[in-house]
Order: structure tokens, then C-alpha cells, then sequence
């Protein structure tokens, strides 16, 4: 079995899931952000991370995950401002799964991750945000240790699934 981990960051916060997942798998890898991935030909599974942005996935990642292969067996991990289990980080696995007609998709995982302050700022001075920034700034500290061990136990799940 042969897998890939690829990922998209801008502050780090899904890399570190990234590379917890990639960490857990005990079989053939290779861990790439998603710019560098050149073929995806030849992978069992195929682990996309992406930071949720305005509660979808980001545009850099939407033609990767379009692009692939049908029938591939892929798995979604995210980070994310928002509480985990709501409903608007569970959007953006939606639209994951939208964009992976056609593929097979195993699961997903998702955890908090650090808001740039800079966004939590902008987001402040907008009332119909305020309440999200507001939310999003508890966020500091994510993903810890506790995030990374969750994401070890979901790429074993999706290891198992897989084969
Ligand atoms: C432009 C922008 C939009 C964002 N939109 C959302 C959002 O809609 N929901 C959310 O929970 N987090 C949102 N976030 C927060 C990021 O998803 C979160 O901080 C993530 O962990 C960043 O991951 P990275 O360090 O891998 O880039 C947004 C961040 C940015 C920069």
C-alpha cells in the first residue's frame, strides 16, 4: 500500500496535522504540499489538508481535489477558527465531498487551529463576523498535542479502511 499526504498552509496549522497523520502511517508514503505534487498516479489513498477559508474549501486546493482520478480513495483533514463538531467547519467538508464526485471518499477530520490575528482584527470591525472573530480567537494554542493525537487515531482509521 502506498499513500499520500498533501497539504495546503498559510500559517503552519495544517501542516502540523499534516505531518501527525503522515506520522501515524506505518506503510509506503510521501508527504507534499499540494503545489509540488506531480502525479498522482499510483497512491492507495490520498490524504488532503486544507485550512477552511469563509467555510469552504480554499481555491488552491478545489482543482487538486477535482483533478484526481475517479474511483481514488482520498480522506479530508482541516484546521479551522471555528469550535470543532459545529456546523460550519462541517460545511466545508461538504464541500470537500462535492468536489470529490466521482472519488471515493473515506473520511474526514477536522481541528481548530490559530487565527491569524490579523484576521481576527478585520473580522471584529464587521457585525455580521463579530460573533465568529469572537469564537475564532479561542482558537490559540491549536492544534495541540491533543488535535495531533486525534489525528494520528484518523489516519489509522483511514489506513484500516483502506485496504
Ligand atoms: C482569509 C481567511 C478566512 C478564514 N475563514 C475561516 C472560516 O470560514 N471558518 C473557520 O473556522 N476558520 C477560518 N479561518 C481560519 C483558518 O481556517 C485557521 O486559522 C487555520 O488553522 C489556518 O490554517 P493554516 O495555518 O494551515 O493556514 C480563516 C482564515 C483566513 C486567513
Amino acid at each position: 500500500m502506498k499513500v499520500l499526504v498533501t497539504y495546503f498552509t498559510q500559517t503552519g496549522n495544517t501542516e502540523k496535522v499534516a505531518r501527525a497523520v503522515f506520522d501515524a502511517i506505518d506503510v509506503e508514503k510521501e508527504i507534499l504540499p499540494v503545489g509540488e505534487v506531480r502525479t498522482v498516479q499510483g497512491y492507495d489513498i490520498i490524504f488532503i489538508g486544507f485550512p477552511v477559508i469563509a467555510h469552504a474549501v480554499p481555491v488552491k486546493v478545489q482543482p487538486f481535489i477535482k483533478s484526481l482520478p475517479a474511483g481514488q480513495k482520498v480522506a479530508f483533514f482541516s484546521t479551522h477558527g471555528s469550535l470543532r463538531g459545529g456546523q460550519l467547519p462541517k460545511q466545508a467538508f461538504e464541500d470537500a465531498i462535492g468536489l470529490a464526485a466521482g472519488k471515493k471518499v473515506l473520511g474526514y477530520f477536522g481541528c481548530r487551529g490559530k487565527v491569524s490575528p490579523k484576521i481576527i482584527d478585520a473580522m471584529m470591525k464587521q457585525p455580521e463576523n463579530r460573533a465568529w472573530a469572537e469564537e475564532a480567537q479561542t482558537a490559540d494554542g491549536h492544534p495541540d498535542a491533543a488535535d495531533l493525537k486525534d489525528a494520528r487515531g484518523f489516519a489509522d482509521a483511514m489506513i484500516a479502511k483502506a485496504r
